[in-house]
């Protein structure tokens, strides 16, 4: 049968990677979460709105279409934004934006209609919590903040995008992680039935076989739900 594979985790862990390989594996679709909090920001940075003011964030965002493409792109209102939204000051801003409820509300609604038809693998902070909570597989990804820092150097310079030195941006992370974790409204919490997998240590094949072992009893049953 289809299912959906819900994972979290805090910034840089690998969730997008990871998801990306076992898409190719299964024939499933990835939903980055994360891009729909970054759009949001990006357009609201673009039209001089404050991250904290809720009204006119929410109103912005009523009038905004993200479309996530299964090739990985993501377009804000027609625009191929893949890479403005990977820029290290829209990864702050979209962490200040995610705090606000109702943009999580709208964005979490989104997320449910896209992921009702099953086959994706959703990852974001809040997809096994709240978007996906009977998600048959939950994985809940960590990794030391250091590894993270070090994965998004490589990843920024490989994508051809500015970026900080590591050090910098280990800091950078672990202020969004401090931002993500305690948040009011949905933070980033492993769900009671989610798999941790601590992926410091761990190349993208481990990764990717472990979280295919988990979903491969699911896949094998016959039957659509
Ligand atoms: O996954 P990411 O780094 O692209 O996410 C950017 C920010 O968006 C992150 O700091 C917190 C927020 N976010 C969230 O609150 N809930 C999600 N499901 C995904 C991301």
């Amino acid at each position: 049968m289809r299912i959906n594979i819900a994972i979290d985790g805090p910034s840089a862990a690998g969730k997008s990677t990871i998801a990306k390989e076992l898409c190719k594996k299964l024939g499933y679709v990835h939903l980055d979460t994360g891009a729909m909090y970054r759009c949001t920001a990006l357009k609201a940075l673009r039209q001089g709105i404050a991250m904290d003011d809720e009204d006119s964030v929410c109103k912005m965002l009523a009038e905004t279409e993200i479309v996530l493409t299964p090739d990985g792109r993501v377009f804000l209102d027609g625009e191929d934004v893949s890479k403005a939204i990977r820029e290290d000051e829209v990864s702050m801003r979209a962490s200040d934006v995610s705090k606000l409820q109702n943009v999580r509300r709208d964005l979490v609604k989104r997320q449910q209609d896209m992921a009702a038809a099953k086959g994706f693998i959703m990852d974001g902070r809040d997809i096994g919590t709240v978007v996906l909570p009977n998600a048959e597989v939950k994985i809940y990804m960590t990794a030391s903040a250091r590894a993270r820092a070090k994965r998004r150097y490589l990843q920024n310079i490989e994508n051809g995008i500015e970026t900080s030195d590591i050090d910098t941006l280990e800091a950078e992370i672990k202020a969004r992680d401090e931002q993500d974790m305690n948040r009011e409204f949905s933070p980033l919490r492993k769900a009671d039935d989610a798999v941790e997998i601590d992926t410091s240590d761990m190349s993208i094949e481990e990764v990717t076989e472990r979280i295919y072992e988990l979903a491969r009893p699911f896949i094998e049953t016959e039957g659509t739900e």
